[in-house]
């Protein structure tokens, strides 16, 4: 199985990360291999609305996106992880998305799904905030599933934890790790 997994915070060994690791280990154990993209790190520009891609579905940007196009068109699984950044997944992980607009042309205008492998597509959502407030899961969720449904991912799975703030504190939640290890295992389990 290809297993693709975007991480969207740009906090080093932060919550969303230690989180991602975990459901990649228990991946990893189960014998698939899997490419992380480290978005900010990534020269990815905002969708430009442009209308490039309305024809064609093919971005007319020249960047470090043309590596996740084919990675994301060859995907068996995709995850994506991201901290809550007011109400909503980060800059990083939005940007990504957004330039999934050629995807949107390609399936919705020039009605062309991703084809499926054998083992169909499947995603994981992995969304880390400090904050109390459920509206953030929701809103990143509603955005993780215009993505996910866009890059032709009939579903995915949620795991979020809300008041996990400081660098780090992820790993004093009681099932957190272990959650993320189980939800890594599920999304392989076919
Ligand atoms: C710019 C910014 C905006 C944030 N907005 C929210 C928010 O709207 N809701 C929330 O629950 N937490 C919010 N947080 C807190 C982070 O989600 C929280 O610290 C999280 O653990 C960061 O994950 P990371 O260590 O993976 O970067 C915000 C943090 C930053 C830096």
């Amino acid at each position: 199985m290809k297993v693709i997994a975007f991480l969207g915070s740009p906090r080093v060994d932060g919550n969303t990360e230690l989180l991602l690791n975990e459901a990649v280990k228990a991946i990893r154990k189960m014998g698939h291999e899997v490419k992380i993209h480290k978005l900010n790190y990534m020269r990815i520009k905002p969708c430009q609305d442009c209308g490039g891609c309305d024809k064609n579905g093919v971005c007319i940007i020249d960047d470090d996106m043309a590596e996740v196009y084919q990675d994301i068109r060859e995907a068996d699984r995709i995850v994506l992880a991201s901290p809550i950044f007011f109400f909503g997944v980060s800059a990083q992980a939005k940007a990504m998305v957004d330039r999934c607009q050629s995807f949107w042309c390609e399936k919705y205008l020039l009605k062309k799904k991703i084809p499926e492998g054998p083992y169909g597509r499947k995603g994981l959502l992995m969304l880390v905030g400090g904050m109390k407030k459920e509206v953030g899961i929701q809103c990143g969720d509603a955005t993780a599933k215009a993505f996910f449904r866009t890059v032709s991912v009939p579903s995915h799975e949620v795991l979020g934890f809300l008041q996990v703030d400081a660098k780090g504190a992820i790993l004093e939640h009681p099932t957190a790790m272990k959650d993320a290890y189980e939800a890594g295992k599920r999304l392989v389990q076919s």
